[in-house]
């Protein structure tokens, strides 16, 4: 098979982000997602909401678990579930080791999240290797997710999270992104994940 890998821009230090095509997700797949939850946002209602609506960070009950988005769907999927040839794949490099990834998916009919929209991209999937995390990779592949979908003229970038990944959350705020949407019964037909609430947050790009 041909090395399809192509270097795109070198970044700070030693990590150069590469984009990549779907036939080479099995090196994205191996970089985990999970984190340990330890604590989420508990989103209370004043008044039922007509008082506004507030986040506070409680302790979980148990102490904390293990959460691992790829057990819904792993990057492996991604080309059997829909039509990825409009997707952006990127991985952050050091060196030969593969110390994040990031996925973008743009223009792809029938897809909900997409919401019709071709000036909306959507963060898919962002992922930086647990001993890695904290050292600004993840910056550097959000912003070159941004950079992509405002290359081709997107005028928002979404990112769905959930308020049991405080991480996340303070990430994409970090990032510049903003709340947009607070969907606390999302997740209702799904039993493991049922007590989570959606949390869409936009780009302006
Ligand atoms: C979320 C994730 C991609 C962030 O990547 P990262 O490389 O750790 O983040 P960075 O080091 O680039 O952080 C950039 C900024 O985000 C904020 N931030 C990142 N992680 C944070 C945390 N755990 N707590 C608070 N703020 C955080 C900080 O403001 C940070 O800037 P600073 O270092 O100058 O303070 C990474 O933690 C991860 O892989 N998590 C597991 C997978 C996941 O949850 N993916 C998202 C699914 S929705």
């Amino acid at each position: 098979m041909v090395f399809l890998i192509q270097i795109t821009r070198i970044f700070s230090n030693h990590v150069e982000i590469i984009e990549i095509n779907q036939t080479q997700l099995d090196q994205y797949a191996r970089i985990p997602i999970s984190f340990e939850v330890h604590t989420v946002f508990e989103v209370v209602l004043t008044r039922n909401g007509l008082g506004g609506i507030c986040f506070t960070e409680r302790p979980v009950a148990s102490g904390h678990y293990l959460k691992d988005y790829d057990q819904f769907g792993s990057p492996l999927s991604w080309a059997v579930e829909f039509d990825i040839q409009n997707w952006g794949i990127f991985m952050a490099m050091d060196g030969g080791l593969a110390v994040g990834g990031a996925t973008v998916a743009w223009n792809t009919a029938g897809n909900d999240m997409l919401e019709g929209r071709r000036d909306l991209s959507v963060l898919w999937d962002i992922r930086v290797l647990p001993v890695m995390r904290g050292h600004g990779i993840g910056k550097l592949l959000f912003e070159y997710a941004a950079a992509w979908s405002r290359s081709r003229d997107c005028e928002e970038m979404k990112i769905e999270t959930q308020n049991i990944n405080v991480a996340a959350c303070r990430f994409y705020s970090a990032m510049g992104a903003e709340l947009g949407d607070i969907r606390r019964f999302a997740y209702h037909s799904q039993a493991l994940i049922a007590h989570e609430v959606q949390l869409n947050w936009y780009l302006r790009l």
